[in-house]
């Protein structure tokens, strides 16, 4: 048996969850699969997000409204979470669509983790779910005025839809 040091090298990768990742201000944040204890913080989560209804409707507005949505797409797909300190602060989702293989993906931040680095590392970990899960594409639209989100999802690998771009919505998509 080969000394350790001998060892085929395995490439560094991101997966598996939970992943303890840094953001640019070097605080630890985790993401990690959603758990079904998980649900009444994730409402409250989404309750205090700030603003609401701001990507394409979402989240929506009242706890009942949050309610349901939780309700339609908890039971599909694959869904993590983003945890600092002990709180929810993220979650990502990956949901099946119409196409065989092909995933739509979310991501929703609360206020005080944005514009940190954490949305482009989460965006890495669900692509690497994605791989994990044997999915050949990931798909999303997105505003054209979030700047944010365009610039987390190229630098997560997702490209431009053409003809999509200059549309009230621009999609964006990855092959696996
Ligand atoms: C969209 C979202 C997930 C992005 O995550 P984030 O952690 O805020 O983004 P990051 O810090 O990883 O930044 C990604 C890029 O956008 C840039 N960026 C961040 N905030 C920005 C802003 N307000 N204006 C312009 N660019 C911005 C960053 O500079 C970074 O690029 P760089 O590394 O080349 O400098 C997060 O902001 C969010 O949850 N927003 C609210 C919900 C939402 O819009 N979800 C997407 C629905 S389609």
């Amino acid at each position: 048996m080969p000394a350790l040091a001998d060892a085929p090298r395995v490439p560094a990768v991101v997966f598996p969850i939970p992943a303890h990742l840094l953001d640019k201000e070097g605080r630890m944040f985790t993401v990690r699969a959603l758990a079904p204890a998980d649900r009444p913080a994730l409402e409250q989560f989404y309750d205090n997000f700030d603003p609401k209804r701001a990507a394409q409707g979402l989240p929506p507005m009242g706890l009942a409204r949050i309610q349901r949505w939780l309700d339609g797409v908890l039971p599909n797909g694959s869904h993590l979470v983003v945890e600092r300190d002990g709180a929810i602060v993220g979650h990502a989702m990956l949901l099946p669509t119409e196409r065989p293989g092909v995933n739509e993906y979310a991501i929703f931040l609360a206020q005080e983790v944005r514009g940190q680095g954490v949305g482009t590392q989460v965006n890495r970990v669900s692509v690497e779910l994605a791989r994990t899960l044997d999915l050949r594409g990931l798909w999303l639209s997105v505003e054209p005025l979030n700047r944010p989100a365009l610039r987390s999802y190229e630098k997560a690998g997702f490209r431009f839809v053409p003809g999509t771009i200059y549309s009230p919505e621009i999609e964006m998509e990855m092959a696996l």
